[in-house]
């Protein structure tokens, strides 16, 4: 009987010590030594510093993703990391636009931005001035000078997470670069794997890779290598719902314009080399409900402010048109809306009265009037030779106008009007031609029996 008790009495004592332990290591420590880190992800943002406001109810951007992330109470250290494919596009406006959201990742303390697809595709002097400026490393071990074949950008960095060295690497897989930036050329994985992992293993106890890549190629790294403890991507088409394994890595990804955030949580343990162990993982949609945080609309608005006062390539009164066939003649050009008005009444009068006919208005009321990223679908031709151009277009091809569906009308109007043989006429249209502005973001669910009946006209 006495054994008994002092066996209950050891187990009680036994317990309370172990309270003790976790109460006065904190809940972001299980044991001496070993913590609780945070990774939050993101890749594919797409420019999306905050929604575009097409339509009512839209998740995610930068601004929203940073309220979530201030609203978190994260036990132990946080370590943040992009996989690449913040930028939206090649252009000099996606250029203007990108170093704005670099600034946006280093208010939220991101440690470091890989380069996806659309990176790799800037010219290398851009991108290295982008790097200079970037107050977060922009890393590469996969984008090389096409002539000496030296790394164009740091291909890795090395954070202190409390006393662990973590190194976090960064590649692009050549299959996601249709076309590599001037004088820049694209390693493929392994080669630029292998340039600089040894080093980097030796003078960290955890590596992390960055891959804007598939994920058969993810999968292939982590069998190739085992010194990743966690590969983050990627070039998919959605999210990682669980924790993938292979070889001695985890592998996450996603994707989704901004739209999303990754976050695993687990225990650095081990001795020299750590390991990350009892993960746990989860995918979050930043829904429309959060707020966006004050700090990025202001920096959105700043960049607006600027990109209405820089001169851009798409400016350019005489600049051919990218898909003109040589010597084939200029295409019929654009004349706005009004110079339909006397022979097509009817239609005119269903114009005027929906939406298309404030869409440029829409745009002038949230300042974004000057945006290339805006303009393309709430203005006539935007970027084609006789179309809209800014600063400040001709305002007979601002808003949805007439030829933003049927096409330039110049040949129509000369048959018409200077009674001009031709044999012009204009294409037949159908919902495909709705959906070239009214899909993804940009629009409600796009269904042709919801949308037609309230623009209907013609026969
Ligand atoms: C790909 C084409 C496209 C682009 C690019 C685009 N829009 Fe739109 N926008 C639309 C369409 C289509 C609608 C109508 C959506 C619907 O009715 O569901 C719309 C609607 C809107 C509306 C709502 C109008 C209303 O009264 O309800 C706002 C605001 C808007 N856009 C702002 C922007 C801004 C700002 C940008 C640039 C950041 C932008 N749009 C870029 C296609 C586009
Ligand atoms: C001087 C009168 C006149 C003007 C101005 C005019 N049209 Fe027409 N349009 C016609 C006639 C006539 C037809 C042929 C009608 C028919 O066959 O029923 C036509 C037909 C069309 C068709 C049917 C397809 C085709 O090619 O025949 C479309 C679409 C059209 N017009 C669009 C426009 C647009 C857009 C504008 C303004 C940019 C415009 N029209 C200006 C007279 C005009
Ligand atoms: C060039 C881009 C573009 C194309 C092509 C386009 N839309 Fe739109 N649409 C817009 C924009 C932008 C808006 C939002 C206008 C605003 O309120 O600012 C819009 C709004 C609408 C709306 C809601 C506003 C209203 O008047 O009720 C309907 C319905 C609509 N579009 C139907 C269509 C249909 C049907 C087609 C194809 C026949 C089409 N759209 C093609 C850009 C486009
Ligand atoms: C949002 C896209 C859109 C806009 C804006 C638009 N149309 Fe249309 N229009 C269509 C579609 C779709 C049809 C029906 C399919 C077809 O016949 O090609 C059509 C049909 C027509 C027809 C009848 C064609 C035929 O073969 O009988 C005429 C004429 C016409 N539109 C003129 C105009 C004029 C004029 C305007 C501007 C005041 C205008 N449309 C604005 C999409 C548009």
């Amino acid at each position: 009987m006495k054994t008994v008790l002092r066996a209950i009495v050891v187990l009680l004592l036994a317990a309370a010590l172990t309270l003790a332990v976790i109460y006065y290591t904190g809940p972001g420590k299980t044991q001496a030594g070993s913590e609780r880190l945070t990774i939050h992800f993101t890749c594919d943002a797409s420019g999306r510093l905050e929604p575009c406001g097409c339509f009512t109810g839209q998740h995610g951007g930068l601004t929203r993703l940073k309220t979530w992330l201030g609203e978190r109470k994260d036990p132990g250290p946080v370590l943040k990391l992009d996989a690449g494919g913040a930028i939206a596009g090649v252009a000099d406006h996606d250029i203007i636009q990108y170093r704005y959201m670099t600034r946006a990742y280093a208010t939220m303390g991101f440690a470091a931005l890989n380069m996806g697809g659309r990176e790799a595709m800037i010219p290398a002097t851009h991108l290295t001035a982008l790097a200079k400026s970037s107050p977060v490393p922009l890393l590469s071990a996969s984008l090389v000078d096409a002539e000496s074949r030296k790394g164009v950008l740091d291909p890795y960095r090395v954070v202190d997470i409390h006393g662990t060295r973590v190194g976090i690497l960064g590649v692009v897989s050549p299959k996601s670069v249709p076309t590599p930036g001037e004088g820049m050329a694209v390693l493929g994985l392994n080669e630029a794997v292998d340039r600089h992992l040894p080093e980097l293993a030796a003078k960290t106890d955890l590596v992390i890779l960055l891959a804007f890549a598939d994920e058969n190629e993810m999968r292939r790294l982590a069998k190739d290598y085992y010194e990743f403890a966690l590969i983050i991507g990627g070039d998919v088409s959605g999210p990682t719902q669980e924790i993938l394994r292979e070889n001695e890595s985890m592998i996450l990804f996603t994707t989704n314009q901004a739209r999303t955030v990754g976050t695993l949580v687990a225990t650095l343990s081990g001795g020299k080399k750590k390991r990350l162990t009892d993960p746990t993982y989860d995918i979050q949609l930043l829904w429309d409900t959060i707020p966006q945080h004050e700090d990025l609309l202001g920096m959105a608005r700043d960049y607006r402010a600027e990109i209405r006062k820089t001169p851009l390539a798409i400016d350019d009164p005489n600049a051919k048109d990218p898909n003109a066939i040589p010597g084939v003649s200029m295409e019929a050009s654009y004349v706005g809306s009004a110079a339909c008005k006397s022979c097509h009444a009817g239609a005119h009068e269903v114009w005027e009265k929906s939406g298309h006919a404030h869409a440029f208005e829409t745009l002038v009321k949230t300042g974004s009037d000057a945006d290339p990223h805006c303009i393309s679908c709430h203005t006539v031709g935007f970027g084609k030779p006789s179309g809209y151009r800014r600063p400040m277009g001709s305002a007979s091809l601002v808003d949805v106008g007439c030829e933003s569906c049927h096409g330039p009308a110049s040949e129509h109007i000369a048959r018409y009007v200077d009674g001009k043989p031709s044999s012009f006429k204009f294409r037949p249209l159908g919902p495909g031609d709705c959906k070239s502005c009214h899909y993804g973001e940009f629009s409600r669910p796009f269904e042709w029996d919801k949308f037609w009946p309230g623009i209907e006209h013609g026969k």
